[in-house]
């Protein structure tokens, strides 16, 4: 009989926490793995929302977020700190998604231990590196020397084919947010308590159509953030709305969005939502104004358009599947195109009926069948 596989999977942040938790609970239970799992910390409070829920205790946290970080700082901490739990566990593969600064410093410790590392969520390209700014270089690095890509589309393998990276480590296997997606709304089946704190919102919003709103991505800061306020101000004149926005825990965000939003009637301002909640809300929602990736890919599953507000996305799928639209940051666009999806129920129900591109709710037990190999 092979000795289990030891598979250490290092992440940091709220999305790669939601993203890989499937995963987590999947190689915990195959007695072909022994699973290992190192958090940074790179995110606190809001990794710890989804560590809770998801029943996730980590055998490393290296703790290591500090307010406002700076990239570098950051990266130079994650790869110290990842490098000492490497040196002492010896893993036989390690696991990153996405493309953040933990995912990338965790995957070039790997590399310079010589360990394989196994991309979750590879591919994905803007062909910017300043949009998403630095997470399109952050992937890039990764995925040129990770030994499994597991790709979240077609279009996301052909992306690495195109980069000269070996087509047979490369496999399609659907997005595991749509796992993640699929466990938790059964949990709140099962629990409806777990999400019921925006009932007194819901009964203040009642009558009104409710956007639901995330911003948060750095290259937003200043001008982008201030028109994306801005919009929101706008929009939120119209006595048929509502807004819910929980705001993220950057100190550049809230600084913004306080100052622009607070005190506006129809606006909830609100703290990150942990995962149940923000499901939730995808639920109650008629539609998601959002910068973030994860959501350009949860809120099509359960029907809700999604205008992006960027000015590219690395996540094309679901503009060409019209499950979603990119809107940019300009301030009368976010406007004009947000009143579209009220005013023009035709707009709207092309979007909410669209098929979802990002997976079947299936990605995890392909990988895991893939990590077993
Ligand atoms: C990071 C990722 C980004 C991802 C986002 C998800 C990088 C470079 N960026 O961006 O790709 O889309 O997470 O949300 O990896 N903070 C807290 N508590 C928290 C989380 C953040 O106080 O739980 C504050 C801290 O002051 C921290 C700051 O937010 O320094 C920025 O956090 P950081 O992880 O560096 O950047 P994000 O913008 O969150
Ligand atoms: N999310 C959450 N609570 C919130 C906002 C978002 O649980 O208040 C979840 C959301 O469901 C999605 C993920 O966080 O799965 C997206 O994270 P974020 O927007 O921070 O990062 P990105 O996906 O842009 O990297």
């Amino acid at each position: 009989m092979t000795a289990p596989r030891k598979i250490l999977t290092v992440f940091g942040t709220r999305p790669e926490a939601i993203k890989l938790f499937p995963l987590i609970h999947a190689l915990e239970r195959d007695e072909r793995f022994v699973s290992r799992v190192c958090v940074s910390g790179q995110h606190r409070g809001m990794l710890d929302q989804v560590l809770e829920i998801a029943s996730v205790a980590p055998d490393h946290d290296l703790d290591l977020m500090q307010p406002d970080q700076t990239l570098d700082a950051l990266t130079a901490r994650l790869l110290t700190g990842i490098g000492q739990v490497l040196d002492r566990d010896r893993p036989d593969v390690v696991v990153v998604q996405g493309d953040t600064a933990t995912a990338m410093a965790g995957a070039l410790a790997a590399y310079y231990r010589k360990i394989p590392v196994a991309h979750v969520e590879a591919g994905l390209r803007s062909g910017d590196i300043h949009h998403p700014w630095p997470e399109e270089v952050n992937r890039k690095v990764i995925g040129s020397f990770a030994a499994l890509h597991f790709a979240p589309t077609a279009t996301a393998a052909e992306a690495l084919r195109c980069e000269n990276v070996d087509p047979a480590a490369i496999h399609v296997t659907g997005n595991t947010v749509i796992d993640a997606l699929h466990w938790i709304t059964d949990r709140i089946a099962d629990e409806p308590s777990l999400a019921n704190d925006l009932v007194p919102l819901e009964q203040r919003f009642a009558g009104r159509r409710i956007i639901g709103m995330t911003s948060h991505r750095r290259e937003n800061f200043g001008q982008g953030m201030e028109a994306i306020a801005a919009a929101v101000a706008r929009l939120a004149a119209r006595p048929d709305i509502a807004v819910i926005f929980p705001v993220h825990l950057n100190p550049n965000v809230r600084a913004v969005m306080n100052e622009r939003l607070a005190g506006l009637d129809n606006v909830a301002l609100i703290e990150p939502l942990d995962y149940p909640h923000f499901a939730r809300l995808l639920d109650i929602a008629h539609l998601m104004l959002t910068d973030s990736g994860g959501v350009q890919e949860e809120a099509p599953a359960l029907g809700k358009p999604v205008l992006v507000m960027r000015e590219t996305t690395e996540r094309p799928e679901g503009v060409e599947a019209g499950t979603a639209k990119l809107v940019g940051t300009d301030a009368d666009c976010i406007v004009a195109e947000t009143e579209r999806l009220l005013d023009d129920p035709a707009a709207y129900d092309a979007m909410a009926h669209a098929h979802n591109p990002f997976g079947d709710g299936q990605a995890t037990q392909r990988i895991v069948e893939l990590l077993a190999l």
